[in-house]
């Protein structure tokens, strides 16, 4: 059976949704945290395999794993000690279940010596934990995603001024559903076996590039104005809500995006997929018209 972790969040729902029409719902099955949400009584009800599987909770991850043969690993959102720790019961639970491939969703360019303390604290390790094990794999190493450019969309409108880090430096984004359907592509129809996969919308954007294109987008003017890195914790948790602690875990990723170190492109996505990721204009007029 085909295992996806984490049933309940955005990325699940695009992979579940994708994998709906690549696989019967009989061969699915999904863990999550909340198996009474109203999302996950819906794949119930359609004949998704739902059960309870939370990374915290050890004793649920043998009876959540069992019967996969490949499983999707997606990372948690939560502070970059706990992510680890949380990463590496997954992995030990799946492999213990008898899971013969993971998939795991990493980061741009994870490795020991980058910026990013998501990269080097949680996903490089989890990364070497996983090659280590003897399980098959393949990492998806996914670049930022387009959603964060939108976040918030209604303030940038508003004030004609999009705040964000990266100086002069572009970025490659990429935008959420499509990662959900390569990692369905891949869950289901196997391959790309002890692979590491980098994906990345087919070009890299500057912040200027990217107000420009918000402007092409809504027909209203809107600039870029850079945010140090040291100050972008505050914005997000004004802006977006997010909890003190875990947007100060964010400050090393805003230092990549400075430094280029996400300025990376590759084109395993259209490979994987035989399709091409949308550009950031068609991705953005996807927000546009959602919001009409
Ligand atoms: N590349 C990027 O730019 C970028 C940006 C943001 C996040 N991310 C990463 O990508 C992941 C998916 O993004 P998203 O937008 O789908 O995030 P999201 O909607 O916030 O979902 C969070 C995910 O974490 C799972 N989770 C949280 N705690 C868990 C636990 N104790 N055990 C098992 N699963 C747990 C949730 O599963 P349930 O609630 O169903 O249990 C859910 O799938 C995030 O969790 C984060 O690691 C990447």
């Amino acid at each position: 059976m085909l295992l996806v972790s984490g049933a309940n969040g955005n990325l699940a729902k695009s992979v579940i949704a994708n994998l709906l029409r690549m696989a019967d719902a009989a061969d699915i099955l999904v863990m999550t945290r909340d198996p009474d949400s109203a999302h996950a009584r819906d794949l119930a009800a359609r004949g998704v395999t739902v059960r309870h599987g939370d990374f915290d909770a050890p004793e649920t991850l043998g009876p959540a794993f069992a019967g996969a043969t490949r499983a999707l690993l997606i990372s948690t959102y939560a502070d970059n000690s706990e992510r680890l720790r949380q990463n590496l019961a997954a992995l030990e639970a799946a492999k213990a279940a008898g899971v013969r491939h993971v998939l795991y969703t990493s980061f741009l360019g994870a490795g020991p010596d980058h910026l990013s303390e998501h990269s080097q604290r949680v996903h490089w390790p989890t990364e070497q934990a996983i090659t280590a094990s003897g399980l098959g794999y393949t990492i998806l190493r996914h670049a930022l995603y387009a959603e964060i450019l939108v976040g918030d969309l209604d303030d940038t409108l508003a004030t004609g001024v999009l705040h964000r880090c990266g100086g002069t430096a572009a970025c490659t984004y990429i935008a959420r559903d499509d990662l959900g359907f390569s990692a369905a592509t891949i869950l289901a129809g196997g391959g790309y076996e002890n692979r590491i996969l980098n994906e990345t919308m087919e070009r890299s954007y500057t912040g200027d590039e990217v107000a420009e294109a918000i402007a092409r987008c809504f027909g209203r003017p809107v600039r870029y104005e850079s945010v140090a890195a040291e100050d972008w914790p505050a914005y997000m948790t004004e802006k977006w809500g997010l909890p003190p602690a875990l947007a100060a875990s964010t400050i090393g990723t805003m230092r990549a995006i400075e430094a280029g170190q996400f300025d990376l492109v590759s084109d395993d996505y259209r490979t994987v997929t035989g399709r091409r990721p949308l550009t950031l204009d068609e991705f953005l007029a996807g927000v546009r018209s959602a919001r009409a």
